[in-house]
């Protein structure tokens, strides 16, 4: 932390935030020896400066070691990544220009800042990249392995509304979490990914082709304008099954005749997932089922049925699974095989499922085109 972000955020709200030690000072009291910030250096995997200011991209343009900051990055081992984030104007100037040129032919990494309003009232160039956009940034200055380039991955997620009136729809508790963290590892693995999403507030991941649809119609639409020449189609959507007969055009009312109960016809949904089985050639094509019971036995039903390749069963009733939540507790079925897994970050669920289809990929049988 240098000395001006001290002025923006407390030292003690970046340590309880970050559940980490700050370091501010060159020669800390109570250490051990001067030369601490030569062992950071070598203990990172990767170094990001985020948000990094044109004062301090100016530093260590120059190779200037005048605080803790800039003396670890003179030190450094890892790769460097740097997220510029000031005023458009300071931006823009001819100095800070020629400084990231700089950097970047040293192979610093520099993530560019977004265009919006600015913390002066201005507007332009200079707000700090979005947090998916430095986690991605991140993950591939590790080497992230990308051994998914150049395949056409489709993942669908969240969850559908079905309309009723124009002011009611049925709906159900996904969020999309999931879909959008097998899109985001897809991407980062080097697929070309389409997601087709229903209402979902989650921010696209980078380098991701995002389709917003709302009910299950418009995404079963959506999938068959995208499903030419796919290699692996993800259905991580809660798609509704039913739907309204017909959707009333104006609000229904209720008057004073109007029984205790009313009844809603309904209708069944077409099952993307079962249309894409049966167009499928040598190809991946997994599926996501909510069991509660028979959970094996019913997921190789649907698996058969739907001619899936995969089935990710997850159970509500355990916790830290399913909707809403940030982990999920899943089963993987095939034709001969299930796993179960612990529980664990969907981020890491996705990489499990992608390191299933990228094997599945490499099989010589699966070589050919879905088309
Ligand atoms: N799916 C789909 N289109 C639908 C319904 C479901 O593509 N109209 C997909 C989902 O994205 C998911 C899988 O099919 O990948 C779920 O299969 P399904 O048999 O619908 O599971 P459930 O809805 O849990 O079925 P049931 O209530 O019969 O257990």
């Amino acid at each position: 932390m240098t000395e001006s972000a001290s002025h923006f955020i407390t030292e003690l709200t970046l340590a309880t935030l970050s559940r980490a030690p700050v370091v501010r000072e060159m020669f800390p009291e109570g250490a051990s020896r001067g030369t601490w910030h030569i062992d950071l250096a070598g203990w990172g995997d990767v170094m990001i400066i985020a948000p990094a200011s044109a004062n301090t991209i100016a530093k260590i343009a120059c190779g200037l070691a005048d605080n803790a900051l800039t003396a670890l990055v003179l030190a450094l081992r890892c790769p460097l990544l740097v997220a510029p984030a000031m005023d458009v104007d300071m931006y823009r100037h001819p100095a800070t220009r020629r400084n990231l040129e700089l950097l970047e032919e040293r192979n610093v990494r520099i993530i560019p800042p977004e265009a919006g309003e600015l913390a002066s009232g201005l507007e332009g160039e200079g707000r700090l990249a979005d947090l998916q956009v430095l986690l991605d940034a991140i993950g591939r200055a590790m080497d992230v392995e990308a051994d998914l380039a150049g395949k056409s991955i489709l993942v669908t997620a969240g969850p559908t509304y079905e309309d009723i009136d124009p002011v009611r729809y049925l709906g159900n508790r996904s969020t999309g979490k999931m879909g959008f963290a097998l899109a985001a590892a897809a991407a980062r693995r080097g697929a070309r990914v389409t997601l087709i999403t229903g209402p979902s507030s989650i921010s696209t991941p980078p380098g991701v082709k995002r389709v917003d649809v709302r009910s299950a119609e418009e995404m079963f639409e959506a999938v068959k304008a995208a499903a030419d020449g796919l290699d692996v189609a993800i259905m991580a959507a809660a798609v509704a099954d039913f739907t309204p007969v017909e959707a009333s055009p104006h609000k229904l009312k209720k008057s004073p005749d109007t029984k205790k109960t009313v009844t809603l016809q309904l209708r069944r949904t077409p099952d993307i997932l079962s249309w894409l089985g049966k167009r499928k050639r040598p190809r991946v094509l997994v599926g996501f089922a909510v069991e509660t019971k028979d959970m094996v036995d019913e997921a190789r039903r649907k698996l058969r049925e739907k001619n899936a390749d995969l089935f990710v069963v997850n159970n509500p009733l355990e916790e830290g699974s399913a909707f809403a939540a940030d982990t999920n507790k899943v089963t993987f079925v095939t034709e001969d095989e299930v796993k179960e897994f612990e529980r664990q970050s969907k981020d890491r669920v996705a990489d499990h499922i992608l390191d299933f289809v990228a094997r599945k990929l490499e099989k010589p049988e699966n070589t050919g085109t879905w088309v």
